[in-house]
């Protein structure tokens, strides 16, 4: 679990500030859930065999009143209890949106951590292909608006509920006529949860995941329906994809198509976002039929990215004000009401001392202008400006020519 300490806080309010932004333009409203949710409600829905509730989730009894609890390992089960429990469909579909901390008990290793950050999008009520589509071009958009490049969207379909129990029932055949072969975790999951052995990690086990049957072979009709047109509406977009026919997912309520946005620059743990169709868990966790589908993205591993990537997060405010001397000191705060009020941001010098050493504070805090007013420039109602990003002259201004000027319109 990390801290966020002040020298990234930048990156992390750039990040907030474009994913709300983004989510707005495509017409997502927030949903905020709590942290905690009883265990019961991520067991049924995440699946009792998954890693994620076999051994990464945080969960205790609450002494007062005997309930298991657990502090929440992803944001679809809540927003879906949340919106069964409301009744938030009775209002027609609805698009919905989070973003926060989710704790998974993992071992922990670059981009993978205790306690991380998603933002989600969950879609109920839309039967698809088109809000799939919506999801993906969205994500697309989302990159290019960072400034992130090379990553890349693997793309799966699982078909539905019978298309997954015919071809359950052959890879079980195929992993128990190798059962001799099969390691520790992949015994284990053989019969509790056998497409998981396909996720298997242990080279050991490449042969045996290379021979199994594929799931395309037992795929319905409409699954297959859809995800022709899921790709046709890519196309449209222009959003590129690659197909993977081995893409299976770690959470059980999926179905249909199914994504990982992945990039190479992230080491072993390389998606991103992550998403898919989820038609069945809403009746499955108690509310009327309705399809589904969304996706979550890792905030951590998206600043990974933006940190190694182009993207100029802007780092610190428009203007650090220097003052010095008694009157400019109270003529300074003065300025700086004033700038804020024209809608800059400005980081007021406190503490006294020379402007040498407060010239060595403004150029550290990051922000692209000084404004520097001395007795002299106090008794004469004006500023100083000196951009502090680039090579440029000091000049005397009225403070409404400085905010132009910093506003870029002089
Ligand atoms: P997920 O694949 O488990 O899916 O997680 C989504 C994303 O969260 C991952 O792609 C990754 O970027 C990030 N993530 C997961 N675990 C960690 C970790 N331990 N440390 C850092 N980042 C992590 C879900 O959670 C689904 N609820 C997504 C979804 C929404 N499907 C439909 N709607």
């Amino acid at each position: 679990m990390n801290d966020v300490l002040p020298g990234e806080a930048h990156l992390w309010e750039f990040l907030e500030d474009t994913v709300r932004a983004w989510l707005r333009a495509y017409g997502y409203r927030g949903i905020r859930t709590p942290v905690l949710e009883r265990t019961e409600l991520f067991v049924r829905s995440i699946g009792a065999a998954t890693d994620i509730v076999e051994k990464e989730m945080y969960t205790f009894v609450d002494e007062l009143n005997g309930e298991s609890l657990a502090l929440r390992p992803e944001g679809t089960a809540a927003c879906v209890r949340a919106v069964i429990e409301h009744n938030l469909l009775y209002a027609g579909p609805q698009r919905l949106c989070y973003w926060g901390p989710m704790f998974r008990h993992e071992r922990p290793q670059k981009g993978r951590y205790r306690q991380f950050h998603q933002v989600g999008v969950e879609a109920l009520g839309f039967p698809g292909p088109d809000i799939d589509a919506e999801h993906l071009v969205m994500c697309a958009r989302l990159w290019r608006r960072l400034g992130l490049d090379g990553i890349a969207l693997d793309l799966n379909t699982l078909g539905d509920a019978s298309a997954r129990a015919r071809y359950r029932a052959r890879l079980v055949k195929h992993l128990e006529r190798n059962e001799a072969r099969l390691d520790a975790d992949s015994k284990r999951r053989l019969h509790a949860n056998p497409l998981r052995v396909l996720d298997s990690k242990n080279p050991d086990m490449k042969e045996i995941v290379e021979q199994a049957p594929r799931l395309a072979d037992d795929l319905d009709e409409t699954s297959l329906r859809q995800f022709e047109a899921l790709q046709a509406m890519l196309r449209d977009a222009t959003v590129e994809f690659r197909i993977n026919t081995r893409l299976v997912r770690g959470l059980d309520y999926y179905n249909g198509a199914v994504y990982e946005w992945v990039s190479d620059r992230l080491g072993a743990q390389n998606a991103v976002c992550a998403g898919g169709r989820y038609d069945g868990l809403v009746e499955h966790i108690g509310g009327k039929p309705t399809p589904a589908c969304g996706f979550a993205m890792g905030v951590e591993r998206l600043l990974v990215l933006l940190k190694a990537g182009a993207a100029a997060a802007p780092r610190g405010a428009d203007v650090y004000l220097l003052r010095q001397g008694a009157a400019a000191e109270r003529y300074g705060a003065r300025v700086a009401e004033q700038l804020r009020e024209a809608g800059l941001s400005v980081v007021l010098h406190c503490g006294g001392g020379g402007f040498k050493s407060q010239m060595k504070k403004a150029d550290t805090s990051g922000a692209r202008f000084a404004v520097i007013v001395g007795d002299d420039e106090a008794a004469s109602d004006v500023v100083s400006v000196k951009p502090l990003r680039e090579a440029a002259q000091q000049i005397r201004a009225s403070v409404a020519e400085a905010i132009d000027l910093i506003k870029g319109k002089a």
